[in-house]
């Protein structure tokens, strides 16, 4: 399995959720690593619990910012982001149910990994700041 390097191309420029995606890849990390070293499920199940404490406010945070989006270009955008939550939430629960039958979860990890970083989920943030700047809905000292 692949740890994920932390890369400041990730970063946004809104420091709450670099913040937060910043601790989600350390929590991420922390569970590849305890699968790794062969932990037992119910500690990597507590782990991804508590990853999931800062993933799903933050995941609200994204959604609230989104919701004045008027253009349809916006519109689509917070449809896409909101369906790419819903994805990485699945993803997790597929872990989650691999663990918790002890069965192997690396592919799904790696999987989960790859969406959070490289395919998907930062990339629409990115994206939703472009999104909320082209709207005036923020404010000039975000996103610079
Ligand atoms: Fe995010």
């Amino acid at each position: 399995m692949h740890a994920i390097e932390w890369s400041d191309t990730y970063l946004i420029g809104i420091p709450e959720l670099d913040d937060e995606h910043r601790r989600i890849v350390a929590m991420i990390n922390a569970v590849i690593a305890a699968v790794e070293v062969g932990l037992v499920a119910k500690t990597v199940l507590d782990m991804i619990d508590g990853m999931m404490a800062v993933v799903l406010p933050h995941m609200a945070t994204e959604q609230n910012m989104m919701k004045p989006l008027a253009s349809p270009q916006g519109i689509g955008h917070r449809r896409k982001h909101i369906a790419g939550h819903a994805e990485f939430i699945r993803q997790i629960n597929a872990v989650r149910a691999e663990l918790a039958a002890g069965d192997d979860c690396k592919v799904s990890l790696d999987r989960l990994t790859v969406f959070l970083t490289v395919l998907e989920l930062i990339n629409s943030d990115y994206e939703m700041v472009g999104e909320l700047r082209r709207e005036g809905l923020l404010s000039p000292q975000h996103g610079e």
